[in-house]
């Protein structure tokens, strides 16, 4: 049984990609029924056609007020048929109903060791800290921001000679490796909010 899923997006999708891309394995346990983007200039919208996947613009710029976009992109997101829902580079903070609504189906990439350099600019932060290591994080969706119960994580080394660019890039390597795994233990019912980490 192969588990509907979305990705919500604001930009390049290249871990869109990579989930599209896991989706294809037969044996993967989940399939994209549709990529959102609460932006309509976004680059990865053009990719999921690409590849054959419907796409959707529920643009934030549309809406009054943070609460009238969250209903708009539930609603989008219940008439995509999904059942679970990935943000991959996903630049929007989202309500506490909508969270709620998809409590335990709702994940996220974070490009760091969560529960260090939280928000924007976290290659650069990393560099200014001075750490040997950095990576990523996926986990569940709660209302603070890069927040909830992580499932998995990726290290990288950080070399002397690294720029925000070089780190981004090692660590964008392990986001695509990490990421499709995380989806595929949310689809099997391997892991839930209460037990999040995958047992290997
Ligand atoms: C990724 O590095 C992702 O981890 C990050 O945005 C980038 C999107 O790249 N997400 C966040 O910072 C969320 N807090 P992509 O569009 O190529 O996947």
């Amino acid at each position: 049984m192969s588990v509907p899923a979305a990705i919500l997006i604001s930009g390049r999708g290249s871990n869109m990609l990579a989930l599209i891309e896991a989706c294809k394995a037969p044996d993967f346990p989940a399939h994209i029924v549709q990529v959102i983007s609460n932006r309509p200039q976004a680059p990865g919208l053009d990719i999921a056609r690409q590849h054959g996947i419907d796409t959707r613009v529920v643009d934030h710029t549309d809406f009054a007020s943070r609460a009238a976009f969250d209903q708009a992109l539930g609603r989008a997101l219940r008439e995509s048929g999904a059942h679970l829902v990935c943000l991959a580079g996903f630049m929007r903070l989202l309500g506490p109903d909508l969270v709620h609504a998809w409590h335990g189906r709702m994940i996220n990439i974070h490009p760091s060791l969560l529960p260090a350099f939280k928000g924007l600019n976290t290659h650069e932060r990393a560099l200014q800290a001075g750490v040997s290591e950095h990576g990523c994080t996926v986990h569940f969706v709660s209302a603070g921001m890069d927040e909830g119960p992580v499932i998995g994580q990726e290290s990288v080394p950080v070399k002397p000679e690294d720029t925000p660019q070089t780190l981004a890039r090692r660590v964008l390597e392990a986001e695509h490796r990490l990421y499709p795994a995380c989806l595929r233990a949310l689809a099997q019912g391997r892991i839930t909010p209460q037990s999040p980490q995958i047992q290997s």
